[in-house]
């Protein structure tokens, strides 16, 4: 686990032109998940931000692997803020998309926290987990990879894949983390409720067939928007009107 000091630097000097106050960063070549540095910075300021060039074990939802190849973005951002109520995941996500957005309007927000090419395929997910009072946010984004492992090879794709070009990872890391931090502000100055109502326009989410599966059942039914506190997802079903709060959506 060796950091790279010189990315460090051009990171920091990116952040620091931002408007909003960032904490310090952490560029390492290898790690086993960014998530784990994150928490073993016990002391971390907020808004300290953990990056690395490879996961040998990042970790997706569900207990799942995330495939770290390098050459794109695997990083955490600590957040000394925590509340419980709030759906941080799904306001990173919303901070990649608008990211994505800067370069390429073929990008799709999917509830509950991934971000999808046009075609289908995922690009970015984020998973948020909470100790001691810290939130930690574990953000992919699949920029310049080519490779994949056959698991996903057929579901994943990323931004070079689709477009042929590159995307810096620090200056993706920049945008990225100048779209977070605004939505943030945005939650502090009018409320989730109103960073939520943005959130379910450019999702789409409304009206449409979908699929849910979760650990424990499948549920087939009409998204009718999103709870604009907690993020659930409204669904119509045969069996009545439900909130759900985790799962895989697929569209049907
Ligand atoms: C998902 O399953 O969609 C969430 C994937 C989150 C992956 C990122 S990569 C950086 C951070 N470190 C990890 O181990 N996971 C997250």
């Amino acid at each position: 686990m060796r950091r790279i000091e010189d990315k460090e630097r051009e990171l920091q000097e990116l952040l620091s032109k931002l408007q909003h106050d960032v904490g310090p960063v952490y560029w390492y070549d290898t790690v086993l998940s960014t998530m784990d540095v994150g928490f073993e910075h016990s002391d971390a300021a907020d808004r300290t931000v953990i990056v690395a060039d490879r996961q040998t074990r990042g970790r997706g939802r569900y207990g799942r692997l995330w495939y770290s190849e390098e050459g794109s973005l695997y990083c955490s951002i600590v957040l000394t803020r925590f509340d419980i109520r709030l759906p941080y995941s799904m306001i990173a996500a919303y901070g990649v998309y608008r990211a994505l957005m800067r370069h390429s309007d073929r990008v799709k927000l999917k509830w509950i926290n991934d971000v999808m090419w046009e075609n289908g395929r995922k690009i970015s997910g984020v998973i948020a987990e909470e100790r001691r009072q810290r939130t930690v946010i574990g953000i992919g984004v699949n920029l310049n990879n080519l490779k994949f492992h056959k698991k996903i090879e057929m579901t994943a794709t990323s931004y070079r894949r689709e477009t042929g070009e590159c995307i810096g990872v620090a200056e993706f890391l920049r945008d990225m983390a100048d779209e977070f931090f605004s939505l943030l502000a945005a939650v502090d100055k009018d409320g989730i409720e109103r960073v939520m109502a943005e959130w379910e326009t450019d999702a789409s989410v409304r009206g449409r067939a979908v699929r849910i599966v979760d650990s424990s059942r499948e549920l087939l039914g009409t998204s009718t928007g999103i709870d604009k506190r907690t993020g659930a997802l409204l669904l119509h079903t045969e069996e009545g009107d439900v909130k759900v709060y985790e799962g895989s959506l697929f569209y049907r």
